[in-house]
């Protein structure tokens, strides 16, 4: 097959899964096939630079960074909305519109949930992405078309053949929303803080910063993706005539669009839609600030027009504030399970979106300077979706006389131990061990009884607390050991619900080696790491026996994580733990190896590269991980051996670098027929 047929294949198909995975959430490979196809598609591109296009999905990635952005002047003003918080405008905005209308014309209305993120229009011509703006004043936005390329669910190129039969327009606009989906925002700012690099605001100010960078390979490193709410204008054959047929169409054409909207008729099925949408909107992924309505045929819009920059034909239906102003009236710090001090705010109680707000998280004391707040200090607070309240900003105007300097306690508000900080950490620890400090400790059995680890049911926080407060439970083994007259006697616990705790830690006697590993705390040791140490390792004796050049040949696992395990079982009495939980029955299935009498990978990483002249890469590559290997896109001094056909360039010059194990070809066929893997 030629280069260039080949290359548009290989392009339709990383574009098609993509798609699957980032606008449909339904993908139809596994995350290594996709990233064999995705190398694949890199390596021919590599070898045949001639054919590169802007539209390849390899070009996501971002390209060279910007000295600033270019004005874009917008073709169609890019509007805002007028607002309502109550039926009774919203009856009179249908009011409106009918008198414009006139009595007799059929109205229906398209409802959408309103996204808190950041404006933007792209403009494709024959299909093709071609440009890409921020609101700005509505007249004129900035040029953000390198940002938004690198994000996955914003198609580069709408395919031609279409199954509806409708042409791709000369040109068009399309509108939507960008942001970060609430849970992507955690994790980003968890590891930030863990980084000791600024933690973002909230999820719309974060996708509001990571547009505005001028290199874009920051953007691409960001979680951001996009609703498509609206067409701006278009050019061509396609002339939809309702809004509603415009979502359908973006839909067919990829476009990623909400799945909420829905089409009404009339003021209660509207006011139920506002309801049924505020009653989901802690359990959405991402914020909004309310749902919007629109008039859904496109002639009724035009006749009804705008006025001072806000459409007629529409209207925001805005919920209660998420943010409001309070007193800080304390901080407080707590003890993590990994002894990280974080300071609380304890505020004066406020309402805010629903609910009543009495705390606030602060991450760390460089969040306290860069806020400059001090106790006694008017603040706004934000809670958004159901994120633990932020502190946004100190009202500076309102500061009183008295107000106090926050300072960060020297000695461990458990356990009286000195607190430390390390240079390269935004975080204060508590320096003793979980063994030492109460708080560490009753955090640690949280964690060890949570769903993730050992998943034991009923066995909530606050019994926990309650268990270690009176003496019963003092490490992880002790919970096996608990008498059903010791747990029916605390307080409140009915006779039944003790029964089930104490079935409840029984049966979580049997589990897996990856979940007692994750379960023991260790720190920077999250799930994926736990299963990498339990594939690696297949027993409890030989992870603590490991020593870091061991550890460190695992997936995943790089010196620093590797110190923090060696560090754990170096202390005996998380050893003797370990010891007793076995010892009072905790067990697992042992691990088995693929196809006994075949070699075994499992934990170790190759790298194919090159091209390879007897199979596939993806046949390859499928092979290797039947037998537990990791088949990665890069060389490291983690990979066990790469596999270079002709043609290897700079892998194959990493791996010498680095001195990793290479054969060739030849070498990997017979190492694969030697071990039964191959014909
Ligand atoms: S329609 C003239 N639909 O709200 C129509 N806007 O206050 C305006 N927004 O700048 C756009 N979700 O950033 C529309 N489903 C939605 C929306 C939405 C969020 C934002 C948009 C706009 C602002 C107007």
């Amino acid at each position: 097959m030629p280069a260039e047929q080949k290359l548009a294949e290989l392009r339709a198909a990383v574009a098609h899964h993509m798609y699957r995975y980032h606008v449909l959430d339904e993908p139809e490979v596994a995350d290594a096939e996709y990233d064999a196809l995705f190398d694949e598609l890199l390596s021919l591109e590599a070898a045949h630079p001639e054919l590169t296009s802007s539209e390849s999905p390899t070009q996501r990635v971002g390209g060279q960074p910007l000295s600033h952005f270019e004005k874009v002047s917008h073709e169609v003003a890019m509007l805002s909305l007028d607002k309502t918080t109550t039926r009774t405008e919203l009856e009179d905005w249908i009011q409106r519109c009918r008198n414009r209308l006139g009595d007799e014309v059929s109205l229906n209305f398209f409802c959408e949930p309103k996204i808190d993120g950041v404006a933007v229009a792209l403009v494709y011509e024959d299909g093709r992405l071609v440009l890409a703006s921020t609101r700005g004043d509505g007249q004129t936005g900035e040029n953000i078309t390198a940002n938004v390329k690198t994000i996955p669910s914003v198609p580069l190129r709408i395919p031609v053949s279409q199954e509806s039969g409708i042409p791709i327009p000369v040109r068009m606009e399309v509108r939507g929303e960008i942001y970060i989906p609430v849970d992507q925002f955690r994790e980003f700012n968890q590891r930030a803080i863990n980084q000791g690099d600024k933690p973002m605001i909230n999820p719309r100010n974060g996708a509001a910063g990571s547009l505005r960078q001028l290199d874009p390979k920051i953007t691409a490193s960001r979680p951001l993706t996009m609703f498509c709410y609206s067409l701006g204008w278009t050019e061509g054959d396609w002339q939809p005539s309702a809004h509603s047929q415009v979502i359908a169409q973006f839909e067919s054409w990829g476009l990623r669009t909400n799945p909420l909207v829905r089409r009404v008729d009339e003021l209660d099925s509207m006011m139920s839609y506002v309801d049924e949408v505020l009653a989901k909107r802690s359990d959405l992924g991402y914020d909004i600030d309310g749902v919007v309505v629109k008039v859904d045929e496109l002639d009724q819009q035009e006749t009804l027009g705008a006025v001072t920059r806000k459409p007629r034909w529409a209207i925001a239906y805005k919920y209660p504030a998420e943010e409001a102003t309070t007193e800080l009236q304390e901080v407080e710090f707590q003890v993590g399970r990994t002894g990280s001090i974080t300071p609380v705010a304890r505020l004066k109680p406020v309402f805010v979106g629903g609910v009543t707000v009495s705390n606030a998280t602060l991450h760390n004391m460089d969040e306290i300077s860069r806020l400059d707040l001090r106790i006694g200090d008017h603040v706004m607070i934000r809670r958004a979706g159901d994120v633990i309240p932020q502190v946004v900003s100190v009202i500076q105007s309102r500061r009183p006389k008295d107000a106090v300097e926050v300072v960060l306690p020297t000695v461990c508000p458990s356990c009286g131990s000195a607190v430390t900080q390390t240079e390269d950490e935004a975080v204060a620890r508590c320096s003793a061990s979980h063994n030492v400090c109460p708080a560490q400790r009753k955090e640690g059995l949280k964690h060890f009884a949570s769903r993730l680890a050992m998943d034991i049911d009923g066995l909530g926080d606050k019994l926990i607390e309650q268990f270690v407060d009176l003496g019963l439970v003092a490490n992880a083994a002790d919970i096996f050991h608990l008498e059903m007259s010791q747990i029916a006697a605390i307080e409140r616990m009915a006779e039944k619900s003790a029964t089930n705790l104490v079935e409840a830690i029984a049966a979580s006697r049997a589990t897996t080696l990856q979940r007692f590993i994750y379960s023991l705390g260790i720190r920077e040791v999250g799930e994926a790491t736990a299963l990498s140490l339990a594939n690696q390792f297949r027993s409890i004796e030989a992870l603590i026996a490991a020593d870091v050049e061991a550890l460190v040949s695992v997936p995943d696992v790089g010196p620093i994580v590797a110190e923090k395990i060696r560090l754990f079982f170096a202390d005996s009495e998380n050893v003797a733990v370990v010891e007793s939980l076995v010892g009072a029955g905790v067990n697992w299935p042992e691990i088995e190896l693929p196809d006994a009498g075949t070699v075994s990978l499992v934990g170790q990483t190759w790298v194919l590269t090159g091209t390879l002249e007897q199979m596939t890469r993806n046949e390859a590559k499928a092979i290797l991980v039947g037998v537990g290997a990791k088949v990665a896109g890069s060389v490291s001094a983690k990979t066990h051996q790469v596999v270079a056909g002709p043609g290897a360039g700079s892998k194959l010059a990493k791996a010498k670098e680095l001195e990793v194990p290479v054969m060739d070809e030849d070498e990997f066929v017979t190492f694969l027929k030697t071990h039964g893997l191959v014909e």
